[in-house]
């Protein structure tokens, strides 16, 4: 995984108690290392009975907490401090995996070893990922603590249904990475400078219909709307993704509202920007359609010179729609589109931002192959209304999105 902003210098403590899914807690420590952060590990004995020390120090390069009694972290904090000072230090505290013991001493504020001390102690957020048994997460001891705890203020990942180790199906089982790693990124995010913000963004390519097989597309993956998705939910934005696009994880905790043509788009839009804050428009809309959308399947006749011919009509332009109601209502208080340009890329970058009433237009060159469609880098120009102009370097579309959004938080400020 790349670096993300989110996690640069972030203290995360990750604390790992003993369920077999352990195990997968070293991949969680492993990513969250890649993206930036500075991983502080505290095992319980038991945790130790599955995975050692030494994997977690190897992943995050730190020391690995396992007692108060004696140090054996190959330099990390004395075990006099160490209680108080990794809770102290912690932007954020995830344990994960936590066992249905280690819940109940957190709801009961047991304290008789370093990683249930360290909960009492901190005073960062906290984020809990059981994993379990079906029978023991369902039992009402089990969920009494879990009430106690998210009532304290706690974050509870809800583990999912799935088979365990002892081949029994149930609720119990540990989420992947990428899903904690989703979880983890809402948390440190949500006090960011989008926080109680509406932001909608559309993302894809539409698809219009000829008939109920065949569609009229584009190559637009979504890649640079999700991304824009995600940059939002870092800084704790409330996003609405409209997309077009079907293949592609969504970012936890944005709404997602699927589409296929660019009149659902439009439809679609006009409804979200209604008390929004922002519209980032980066899906590729359509522009023409097939007049006539047949009801049954097109037939090739026998003749195999003969073909049929398709008559197209215009879709309607989104960014206007907006532009008009916009006029009237308010709504969305900043817009943004994007340009994908073959040719004159600031030229007609210019011309869409002022036709389309744009407060900032991204504009990318299409035909470059490292850029625009479907690949996972772009490299932009950014124009805005004020007549300010900057070329940015080729970059990842998250990293982009990162700089895009920045910019929303400056026009929501001024
Ligand atoms: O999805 P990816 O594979 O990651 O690719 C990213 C991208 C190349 C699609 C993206 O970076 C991009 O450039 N999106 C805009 C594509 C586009 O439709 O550009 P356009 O120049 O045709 O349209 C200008 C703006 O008007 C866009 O914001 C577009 O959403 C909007 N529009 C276009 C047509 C239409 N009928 N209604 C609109 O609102």
């Amino acid at each position: 995984m790349e670096p993300i902003t989110l996690f640069k210098d972030k203290r995360i403590l990750l604390g790992v108690t003993g369920s077999i899914a352990a195990y997968k807690a070293v991949d969680l420590a492993s990513k969250l290392t890649q993206v930036g952060a500075l991983v502080d590990v505290i095992m319980t004995d038991a945790a130790q009975r599955f995975v050692l020390p030494i994997t977690f120090s190897s992943v995050t390069g730190r020391p690995v907490y396992t007692s108060m009694w004696h140090s054996d972290t190959g330099g990390g904090l004395p075990t006099h401090i160490a209680h108080v000072g990794l809770g102290e230090g912690a932007d954020l505290f995830v344990i994960a995996p936590i066992t249905a013991n280690t819940i109940a001493k957190l709801a009961s504020g047991l304290a008789d070893d370093l990683l249930s001390v360290t909960a009492l102690a901190a005073h960062c957020p906290t984020i809990i990922a059981p994993a379990m048994d079906g029978g023991m997460y369902q039992h009402p001891a089990t969920q009494s603590n879990l009430h106690t705890l998210v009532k304290r203020g706690v974050t509870l990942i809800e583990p999912e249904v799935g088979r365990f180790a002892s081949g029994m199906v149930g609720k119990g089982r540990f989420p992947d990475t990428l899903t904690l790693i989703g979880h983890i990124r809402r948390v440190l995010g949500r006090e960011g400078a989008l926080a109680g913000r509406k932001i909608v963004i559309t993302a894809g390519g539409t698809r219009e219909a000829i008939d109920p097989v065949r569609y009229i597309t584009n190559h637009s993956s979504g890649k640079q709307g999700y991304a824009l998705a995600q940059a939002a939910l870092d800084v704790g934005a409330d996003v609405i993704l409209i997309s077009a696009a079907r293949n592609l994880p969504v970012p936890l905790g944005a709404a997602l509202v699927p589409v296929n043509s660019a009149q659902q788009m439009c439809d679609v839009v006009l409804k979200y920007v209604d008390g929004a804050d922002a519209l980032i428009k980066a899906a590729a809309v359509a522009d023409f359609r097939p007049a006539q959308i047949a009801d049954q399947k097109i037939k090739k006749s026998h003749d195999a010179s003969e073909a049929p011919s398709l008559a197209l009509t215009r879709t309607p332009d989104i960014l206007l729609a907006v532009k008009q109601q916009r006029a009237e209502s308010g709504w969305p208080r900043v817009v943004v589109g994007f340009a994908a340009e073959s040719q004159n890329l600031l030229d007609n970058a210019q011309d869409k931002l002022t036709r389309k009433g744009l407060d900032m237009i991204v504009a990318n060159d299409i035909t470059a192959p490292d850029a625009g469609f479907a690949v996972d880098t772009n490299r932009v120009v950014i124009l805005d209304a004020q007549g300010a102009q900057e070329s940015l370097d080729l970059a990842s579309k998250a990293a982009v999105s990162e700089q895009v959004i920045a910019r929303v938080v400056t026009l929501l400020e001024s």
